[in-house]
């Protein structure tokens, strides 16, 4: 028999588009790399524990786009309206074709009057049960990449990762590991789970945390701030929807509060999605402005401006997320992972400088911290 550390991490996907993609193609891009003993750039760990990025086998995914429910997952992973970038030539062959999941609130009702080629087609599918398809694969970490304000969505896949024993990273801004009732139900079904909204490697919320960080460790105060994000993705196409916007803006004020030595007034203090330019696909930018003051009450203004290929960048975290809660189930934890999800989620359920966590992500890998 395989020893427990040694069988692959059997992972499942709810939601397959351009961060499912970005994370497919990091999957063999770098087990190609490790294979060539080549640089792994961009890989933060090439090692968590025993496990590297081909140990990641995908077993199940689910969606509900008509041009991805059915299909094999590799045909599915580059449909439309899927815009990111393909840094790998070619998916291989997964032997997994794509389930219907529960619509519930996946699918915001604005989306109907976009043209095909950049939004959601849902497809006349039966849901499949997600608690039969997650036990008969074998899988043991769902993620999910659902649309920004699926919250009825996310807790039937929460439901049904309790029924099945699974654990959750939760890569939207829907607080499951950072709700106490949910936390509290995944602990005593003694389930490890990872949440909420995943960050970007080097994205705009690390990026704005850094920047006010500097401005308090050199002794300035920040009188307010803005933070706003364009891109041309469906996960900006969707977020237009001001409705479905709630709790992706506490997730990203408050990752950016909490870094604060003074909380920040609402009105002195603006972060979120702010549009949809269709032509720039997964290219995200991010405008950042600080406005404080330093020695002698003088006026400091900063302005940065960040371009990033959305996707690859939230999958920089999650291919580290799923080997940390690897590690948690061989060590038999339970409830949510705090420094794992401080490291690589905007809320998570203990929120901590980002230094602070790094290190004790470091020291949960070694073993020496839970
Ligand atoms: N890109 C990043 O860096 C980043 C960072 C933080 C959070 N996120 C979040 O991750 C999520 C995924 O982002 P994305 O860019 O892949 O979005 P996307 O729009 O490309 O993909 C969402 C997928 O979910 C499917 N879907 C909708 N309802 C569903 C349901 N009920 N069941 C199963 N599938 C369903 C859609 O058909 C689509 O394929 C979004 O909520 C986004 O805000 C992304």
């Amino acid at each position: 028999m395989m020893h427990p550390a040694m069988a692959p991490i059997r992972i499942a996907i709810a939601g397959i588009g351009n961060c499912a993609s970005a994370l497919l193609q990091g999957l063999v891009y770098y087990a190609k790399l490790e294979a060539g003993n080549g640089h792994l750039t961009g890989l933060l760990h090439p090692r968590i524990g025993s496990y590297a990025p081909s140990d990641i086998k995908l077993v199940a995914a689910f969606d509900i786009d008509t041009r991805k429910v059915g299909q094999p997952l590799e045909t599915a992973v580059v449909a439309d309206p899927n815009c990111t970038t393909q840094f790998l030539k070619r998916f291989p062959r997964y032997g997994v074709n794509v389930q219907m999941g529960p619509i519930l609130d996946g699918v915001a009702p604005h989306m109907h009057r976009y043209p095909a080629s950049q939004t959601f087609l849902v497809a006349k599918h039966k849901p499949a049960n997600v608690v039969r398809v997650l036990k008969r694969s074998g899988a043991e970490i769902l993620l999910s990449y659902l649309p920004v304000g699926s919250q009825r969505a996310t807790e039937a896949y929460a439901e049904a990762c309790l029924e099945a024993g699974v654990s959750l990273i939760n890569c939207i801004p829907v607080f499951i590991a950072s709700n106490e009732r949910w936390a509290a139900r995944f602990t005593k079904r003694g389930i490890p789970l990872i949440g909420d909204d995943v960050k970007g490697q080097v994205g705009a919320t690390i990026l704005h945390r850094t920047l006010a960080k500097l401005f308090i460790e050199r002794g300035a105060v920040i009188d307010r701030t803005y933070q706003l994000n364009v891109g041309g993705n469906t996960d900006f196409l969707n977020m237009l929807n001001q409705k479905r916007l709630k709790m992706k803006k506490i997730s990203k004020t408050e990752a950016v509060q909490s870094v604060l030595h003074k909380r920040l007034t609402t009105t002195d203090i603006h972060i979120g999605p702010s549009d949809y330019v269709p032509w720039q696909h997964d290219r995200k930018v991010c405008f950042l402005r600080i406005e404080g003051r330093g020695f002698g009450n003088c006026p400091i203004e900063l302005e940065a401006r960040l371009s990033v290929e959305d996707s690859p960048n939230s999958a920089g975290m999650t291919i580290d997320a799923i080997r940390c809660l690897r590690l948690a189930r061989d060590r038999g934890l339970s409830g949510p992972l705090t420094a794992i999800s401080a490291w690589t989620m905007k809320h998570p359920p203990k929120p901590m400088p980002d230094d602070a966590a790094r290190e004790l992500v470091k020291a949960f890998i070694r073993g020496t911290k839970t």
